[in-house]
């Protein structure tokens, strides 16, 4: 059977994988910088990590949702004390896509209503839901499409109270920083007026933490630098170092029904094992402090590179733009570098490294890519 062939690839196997480096079958070292699309939180193989789910497998690795299982707790309050979110609920499920889909659809649930506002160049997933909101038509099947997302301009404050005054909206969904869309920050402004007017109104407002989420803004979420509390929080990537993972966390006023939401895999005792272990070196080891300290070394070292056009993004989420002329700059750092980042198009190298980077590190990383520079 061959593989239904979806991705470009680079041709490069990766056999070995340690804090910010892996390895290929040639034991070539790399410094990853791009975390596998920003999903390795506390690093590679964490021997935190490593034991933890280690030890859970051998006890048990899964059991549905029709029995007790007390992870889910311990989790849930973890999350609770470290997001600052303690009065949330947690509702736990398996990729980013999937907790987008189920917080719009309790939205939906909770105000009867059908209408979604949704920005240009947002992304936040491939399901059915979920992919009706992401501005990208190649990637929405007909089956999808749908009348019920209004796609308004980033940051646009009176095309959003417009939009409100004219449908009955159920919920605005908002990367607090766009990822895909090639890092985009939402000011504090504008997820302030969503707040207000998802108040004004009884719309709801989710805030996509899928990328931005789970520390690596340098604070919990990236909508907490606004100082708003979002109604819905959608999570993934970090917050399984790679082992399959997501979750909302759900405001006070939304009250629980039995078989409203539901998943079979969601919430086992192994995804809770890597969640617990992620949180707790997160704690242990200060990440997100650490975060928030070497992305502002990084935003602003990069900041004084001539050739640069724009530095975007806050902790270790950091999009640099570059000029046509230097698009082909991100395949040399993988090549002639052995420096692995991402890419939005046209021309920006997203940083998404592990929240554990240090300052040896990203100099490694800074004066590689000066060097590369200079080249051209
Ligand atoms: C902001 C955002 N939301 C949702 C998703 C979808 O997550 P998943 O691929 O886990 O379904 C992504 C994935 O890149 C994302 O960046």
């Amino acid at each position: 059977m061959k593989l239904f062939d979806v991705y470009p690839v680079n041709d490069i196997t990766i056999t070995k994988a340690q804090g910010s480096n892996v390895w290929d079958d040639k034991g070539q070292e790399y410094l990853d910088l791009y975390g596998g699309h920003a999903v390795i939180s506390i690093g590679h193989t964490h021997p935190h990590y490593v034991k933890r789910l280690t030890e859970q497998l051998s006890k048990v690795g899964f059991y549905s949702n029709s029995i007790h299982i007390p992870l889910q707790q311990e989790l849930a309050a973890k999350l609770g004390k470290i997001s600052g979110k303690e009065d949330y609920q947690l509702f736990l499920v398996n990729s980013g896509a999937e907790a987008n889909e189920n917080a719009l659809k309790l939205a939906s649930f909770y105000n009867g209503r059908k209408k979604i506002i949704a920005f240009k160049k947002a992304f936040h997933g491939r399901t059915s839901l979920a992919v009706a909101a992401t501005d990208n038509p190649k990637i929405v099947a007909p089956v999808n499409e749908t009348d019920n997302v209004i796609f308004l301009p980033w940051e646009d404050q009176a095309a959003l109270e417009k939009a409100f005054q004219e449908n009955e909206i159920s919920s605005v969904i908002i990367e607090g920083i766009q990822g895909v869309g090639g890092i985009n920050v939402a000011s504090a402004a504008f997820l302030q007026k969503i707040r207000s007017l998802c108040d004004q109104y009884n719309a709801v407002y989710i805030a996509d933490s899928v990328q931005c989420g789970y520390g690596r803004s340098g604070k919990f979420f990236s909508h907490d630098h606004a100082g708003v509390n979002a109604d819905i929080y959608t999570m993934a990537k970090g917050m399984g170092n790679g082992f399959p993972i997501g979750g909302i966390i759900i405001a006070p006023k939304f009250k629980p029904v039995y078989g409203m939401l539901g998943t079979t895999f969601g919430g086992n005792h192994l995804a809770c094992a890597a969640a617990l272990a992620v949180l707790e070196v997160i704690e242990q080891e200060g990440l997100i402090a650490n975060a928030a300290a070497i992305g502002d070394y990084l935003i602003t070292e990069l900041k004084k590179i001539p050739q640069v056009k724009e530095v975007r993004g806050m902790g270790l989420m950091i999009g640099i733009d570059l000029p046509d002329e230097l698009a082909h700059v991100k395949k040399e750092l993988l090549f002639s570098h052995k420096i692995f980042t991402g890419e939005a198009k046209p021309n920006v190298i997203r940083l998404l490294p592990s929240l554990a980077l240090n300052k040896e590190q990203a100099d490694h990383f800074l004066s590689a890519f000066k060097k590369e520079l200079a080249n051209n």
